[in-house]
Order: structure tokens, then C-alpha cells, then sequence
């Protein structure tokens, strides 16, 4: 079964509340959505392996800490997903980057896939894919599955704001994937909207509504 792990720190909290708001501009939702990625980044990390290195500092021979095992990948879910990228980048500095392009049909609410671009050794990085919303799930579910067909074994899926719906849905379909949230919303709405949630993401990040 896939963990759950909801990073409610305070600085994060405290953040997401002013990215709720209605009255919140693009400006200042792009910004805390790129500093809460990469605080989330920080947690989702913390468990990487490490391995020693031999090194000279300026004053003598020690043996240091570095990351060892799999090199990392960041995959957007466009378009909300990219709000998310810098975040990690700057944390994980050479961390490649895919593209999955999907949208939700207005009507059925079902994700529709438009673009598919993802590093070459993707299979062999663990991937970390990025979307603020996990409504139904279906955004989220198609693209681990797109990732799984090309080979990705290890996976984990980092969102702002979670339904309970589609975090059962994700747990169901991807037992193997855990989720990182910020927060677990209450519901969905008629429109399979998030409640209270902070609207449509896309929409806020670039301003298209
Ligand atoms: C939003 C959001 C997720 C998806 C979540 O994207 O960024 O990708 O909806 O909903 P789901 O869990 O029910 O699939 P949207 O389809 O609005 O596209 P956009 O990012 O281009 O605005
Ligand atoms: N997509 C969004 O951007 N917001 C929601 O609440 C649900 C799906």
C-alpha cells in the first residue's frame, strides 16, 4: 500500500492559507507555490540514501556524505504541474525534466493526454511528478501509468491540495507510489472541483481566467 505523507509544517501552512485566498494574484500564487515545492522537496528527499567520500578540505583528509543510488527526474503534469518545477530545481539542481501535457474535459472530467516528453534513461531515475491538484485522480493515475509503460519503477507523487477521492483512487490504482500533500481537502464539488481547495490552479498560476 502507498503512504500518505501530509507535510503540514507551519511555514507551509501558513503559505498554502494566502495561496487559497481569492484575492491572491498570480504573482505572489506562482511564488509560494515554487517555495512550498521546494520545501516539500525537503521531505520528500529525506529518506535518500547516502554513501561516503573520500575529500580534502582546506584543512585536512576526511570522509563526507553524499547522495548515492538513483538520479532524479521532476515530471510536470502541464500545466499546473511546471508551477512546481523551480521549487525542486533548486533543490535538485541536475534533476532532468519530462513533460506530460493532459487536461480534464470540461464535461466528463476525464483527463485527456496532448504531450508526452520524458528524459531518455527515465526508467532508471526515481521520478518525482509534480501537479498542485489531486481532485478525482485521473490526471494523476494516467500519467503514473504513462510512466510505468515506459519502464518507471520508482515513483513518488507530490501534490499541494488532495480530495479523498483521489488520493483512494491513486492509492488504488498505484499501490507502489507514495503521496506527498500539503493538505487533505474535504471533498469534491458538483464540477469535481476541490473544497474548500483554491480554485483552478492552472488558471491562477498563469493568469488565464
Ligand atoms: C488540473 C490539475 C490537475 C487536474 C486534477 O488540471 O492541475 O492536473 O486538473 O484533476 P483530476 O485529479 O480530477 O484529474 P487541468 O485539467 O485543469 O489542466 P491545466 O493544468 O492545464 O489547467
Ligand atoms: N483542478 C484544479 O485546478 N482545481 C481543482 O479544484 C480541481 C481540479
Amino acid at each position: 500500500m502507498s503512504q500518505l505523507h501530509v507535510i503540514n509544517h507551519p511555514m507551509i501552512q501558513h503559505k498554502l492559507t494566502i495561496m487559497r485566498k481569492k484575492e491572491t494574484g498570480s504573482k505572489d500564487f506562482r511564488e509560494l507555490l515554487k517555495e512550498i515545492a521546494l520545501l516539500m522537496g525537503y521531505e520528500l528527499t529525506r529518506d535518500l540514501p547516502l554513501e561516503d567520500l573520500e575529500i580534502e578540505t582546506p584543512i585536512c583528509k576526511t570522509v563526507a556524505k553524499r547522495i548515492s543510488g538513483r538520479k532524479l527526474a521532476i515530471v510536470p503534469i502541464l500545466r499546473a504541474g511546471m508551477g512546481m518545477v523551480e521549487g525542486l530545481q533548486t533543490l535538485v539542481p541536475v534533476a532532468k525534466v519530462g513533460h506530460i501535457g493532459l487536461y480534464r474535459d470540461e464535461e466528463t472530467h476525464n483527463p485527456v493526454v496532448y504531450f508526452c516528453k520524458l528524459p531518455e534513461d527515465i526508467q532508471d531515475r526515481l521520478v518525482i511528478v509534480t501537479d498542485p491538484m489531486l481532485a478525482t485522480g485521473g490526471s494523476a493515475c494516467d500519467a503514473l501509468s504513462m510512466l510505468k509503460e515506459r519502464g518507471c519503477n520508482n515513483i513518488r507523487l507530490m501534490c499541494l491540495v488532495g480530495a479523498p477521492e483521489g488520493i483512494e483512487r491513486v492509492q488504488r490504482e498505484h499501490p507502489d507510489v507514495d503521496i506527498y500533500l500539503a493538505a487533505v481537502d474535504e471533498k469534491l464539488n458538483q464540477n469535481a472541483y476541490i473544497v474548500p481547495g483554491l480554485g483552478d490552479a492552472g488558471d491562477r498560476i498563469f493568469g488565464t481566467k
